[in-house]
């Protein structure tokens, strides 16, 4: 039996070569939005991992929108410039597609490093004001976020845009919008965190209005063929919060709005809500909202075994799984995965020697 896991998905006009994607990871490292070398290796290591898909960390639409000093802005042209090296570079000598998180931290914004504390930053860290669907802070200790009133919406939705159209013009082969883990958007939909009673709030309807409408102006401004999915939150993980069946629904809207795709996250509306760290712990949902929804899903989440992934995809609960940590302990996971499952996947020839047709050696790999 072929391995379903590298078999390769065609998202609009791009056929990425398996099922494999590195999610999402902020590495707190730029300069005032803008990467560097800590990038550009890090990256060019994740390009060669095996993965048919790369996604860049969350990266900020606006220099307010970010998370904290260190992270990845895409809303200046130095910080344009140096994502056009970076991508042309994974390019160059990788063999991964490249996406891009498109993102707004909202009332998360304004925090510290997780090495400094990640807690919201202090007066004399610089710390910068935030914004948010309603002015409820994040929790015990956070920002206060000023309620967005109809200027906010209009000019963060148009960042969105500026922001969709820089990432096309630096060669990216896909976009994805953050609308999972507490930040902007997502508290736009969460009930917890939208108190609004103006059409952005109240019903599901009118709380998933303003992201919607901010992936249709993103839809609207990019290339026909151009995949544009969007990283979803499975469940709040707490009561009054969003369950599978609001994520099923809101599915439905973004692919209504002509996204290609979902990611199923979870967790972090609030600060107390954490996911739990089973193996694969979204993959129920994602697998209801891909039956509901019939948009392709992808999964995040403790996927770490080759099997377990394969399985999941064999058993069409997803269409591509994400992995996180487990690209940072093993550069490699899809070389690896590869072997185990005995399919074939793409190397650098300059590693050629270390396939397992070329060397005995990694038949002996614990
Ligand atoms: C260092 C680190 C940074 C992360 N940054 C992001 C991010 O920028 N955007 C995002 O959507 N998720 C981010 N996440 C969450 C991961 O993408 C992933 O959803 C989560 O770690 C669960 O997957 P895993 O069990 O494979 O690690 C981050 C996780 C880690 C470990």
């Amino acid at each position: 039996m072929p391995s379903a896991l590298f078999s390769p998905i065609k998202l609009a006009d791009l056929t990425i070569p398996n099922r494999i994607v590195v999610s999402p990871m902020c590495q707190y490292s730029a300069n005032d939005g803008v990467g560097n070398d800590w990038h550009m290796t890090h990256l060019g290591m994740l390009a060669n991992s095996g993965a048919g898909l790369l996604v860049l960390e969350a990266t900020h639409v606006e220099r307010h929108g970010r998370i904290t000093h260190g992270c990845l802005g895409i809303y200046s042209d130095d910080c344009e410039g140096a994502l056009r090296r970076i991508v042309l570079h994974c390019k160059r000598i990788g063999t991964a597609k490249m996406g891009i998180q498109l993102a707004h931290a909202g009332r998360k914004a304004s925090s510290q490093r997780p090495w400094e504390g990640a807690k919201a930053l202090g007066p004399k860290e610089d710390p910068w004001p935030t914004i948010a669907p309603s002015a409820l802070p994040f929790g015990p200790g956070w920002h206060t976020p000023r309620a967005m009133n109809e200027e906010d919406m209009a000019r963060v939705r148009d960042d969105f845009v500026d922001s969709a159209k820089r990432a096309v013009r630096v060669g990216f082969d896909a976009i994805e919008l953050h609308l999972a883990h507490g930040y902007l958007l997502h508290s736009f939909v969460s009930p917890l965190s939208n108190k609004r009673n103006d059409e952005y709030g109240g019903s599901l309807a009118g709380r998933m209005r303003y992201p919607l409408e901010v992936a249709g102006a993103v839809r609207a401004a990019l290339p026909a063929g151009m995949p544009l999915g969007a990283r979803i939150t499975g469940t709040d993980w707490l009561d009054g919060g969003l369950t599978g069946d609001d994520a099923a629904e809101f599915a439905k809207a973004l692919k209504q709005a002509g996204l290609d795709y979902v990611d199923i996250s979870s967790g972090n509306i609030t600060y107390e809500s954490r996911a739990p760290s089973d193996p694969g712990y979204n993959v129920p949902i994602a697998e209801k909202v891909r039956r509901e929804s019939g948009i392709a899903v992808r999964v995040v989440g403790m996927i770490e075994n080759p099997k377990q992934a394969e399985a999941i995809i064999a058993e069409g609960r997803a269409d591509m799984v994400a992995l996180a940590r487990g690209f940072l302990d093993d550069p490699h996971w899809g070389w690896h995965a590869a072997q185990m499952l005995g399919a074939d996947v793409a190397r650098p020839v300059q590693y050629a020697r270390a396939a397992p047709t070329l060397w005995p050696g990694a038949a002996l790999r614990g």
